[in-house]
């Protein structure tokens, strides 16, 4: 039966006929998660996909899948800012293992390009993943990029590839796994002693669940503005973000449809603004959550508020969530500073991000 590649219809509800597709697409990605890592640790829900489309004014989002018959068995997911100087798409791509090297990836990748150039886009930046269980010897043939020391094994599907469609690897990312369990009180009297240190210096903590209190949205928006701008970029084209309060309040409503729950910490400096912050997020029962942006703004730096406002949150984490055991963060290989907090609280590598990008 020839393979039909076709945009994934969005609908406006779940459990419905015209939703079937887009749950298909769902579960693809739960088969193709547990393909790549052994586990479904950072597969999303079907209810999360759809509130990425329900919330999407300033983050635009579209499915393409590859058809055999009634069954998903590839599927290509385009992400991109909405912002008119905006110049990159990103994609996420995944063939089912026992249809691969049969030209679906190739098809799925000319769709996804096709939608970009339509949007006006002139760069792809396109991701892999690569358990350290799953890599090939450490021996063989490298890739490198730009910057950091990691490695990639040169005879992974996705760097053959990447190659085959004139991608280049422009950045490789640490994926780290802390186990948190056991460790609440560790957490809770290492945090007290750098509290006082922060208040000494004058900062103050913040801590708050799912919605920002109103009297710090602007501020939240203001240093989530910075991420962007901040995050070690490699390689990589990375379009600025735009944030203001009505972008914080549509992630926010975001993460509530999609059943997230959202842990942030932040360090508040005595004029108001936010000197940093971090975020966990909790996808709904699953004993994980994710350790997303962490940032401490430029003249903020150097007084321990990366680690404080992580410790503040990990701490929270193990007494409002002790069912979620396992933390997991995502940072660039030479991402040296957040990579020291990481180790030092004792995340440990459990494999590899690949970024590829093609202009
Ligand atoms: C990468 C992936 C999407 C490729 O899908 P696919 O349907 O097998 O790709 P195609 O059949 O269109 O392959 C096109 C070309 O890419 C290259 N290629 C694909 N897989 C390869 C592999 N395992 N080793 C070396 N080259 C490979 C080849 O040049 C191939 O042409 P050929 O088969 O005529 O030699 C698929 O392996 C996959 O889903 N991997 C896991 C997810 C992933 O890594 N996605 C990121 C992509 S950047």
């Amino acid at each position: 039966m020839p393979i039909d590649i076709r945009p994934v219809a969005v609908p406006d509800a779940l459990g419905t006929p015209a939703a079937r597709e887009f749950e298909s697409s769902a579960e693809l990605g739960v088969e193709l998660e547990r393909a790549n890592w052994g586990h479904e640790d950072f597969a999303y829900s079907a209810a999360e996909l759809l509130a990425a489309h329900r919330n999407d004014r300033h983050r635009g989002h579209a499915w393409i899948g590859a058809w055999d018959g009634d069954t998903m068995i590839g599927r290509a997911g385009l992400e991109w800012e909405r912002d008119a100087g905006a110049s990159t798409v990103e994609l996420t791509l995944g063939v089912q293992p026992r249809h691969r090297r049969q030209g679906v990836g190739s098809r799925l990748l000319a769709a996804a390009e096709d939608a970009a150039r339509d949007l006006g886009r002139s760069t792809i930046v396109a991701y892999s993943d690569h358990a350290d269980a799953e890599s090939a010897p450490a021996d063989g043939p490298v890739l490198r990029a730009p910057e950091g020391d990691a490695a990639l094994p040169a005879s992974v599907p996705a760097a053959g590839f990447a190659a085959a469609h004139g991608y280049d690897l422009a950045q490789l990312e640490r994926v780290s796994s802390l186990v948190v369990s056991g460790r609440a009180d560790e957490f809770r009297s290492e945090l007290d002693t750098r509290t006082a240190r922060a208040n000494a210096l004058g900062y103050r903590l913040e801590l708050w669940t799912d919605r920002t209190p109103a009297r710090l949205v602007d501020a939240y928006a203001a240093a989530r503005g910075r991420m962007a701008l901040d995050v070690p970029a490699g390689g990589i084209t990375i379009d600025e973000e735009r944030w203001d309060a009505a972008r914080v309040r549509e992630r926010e409503g975001e993460s509530l449809d999609g059943g997230r729950t959202l842990l942030v910490a932040a360090a508040v400096a005595p004029n108001g603004s936010l000197a940093g912050y971090t975020e966990l997020e909790l996808p709904l029962e699953r004993e994980v959550a994710f350790q997303s942006d962490t940032l401490v703004v430029g003249p903020h730096r150097g007084h321990g508020l990366g680690m404080l406002t992580k410790l503040a949150n990990l701490a929270r984490l193990t007494e409002v969530a002790p069912e979620r055991t396992v933390v997991y963060t995502w940072n660039a290989d030479e991402n040296d500073h957040m990579l020291a907090i990481n180790v030092a609280l004792g995340f440990r590598r459990c494999g590899l991000e690949a970024v590829w990008q093609r202009d």
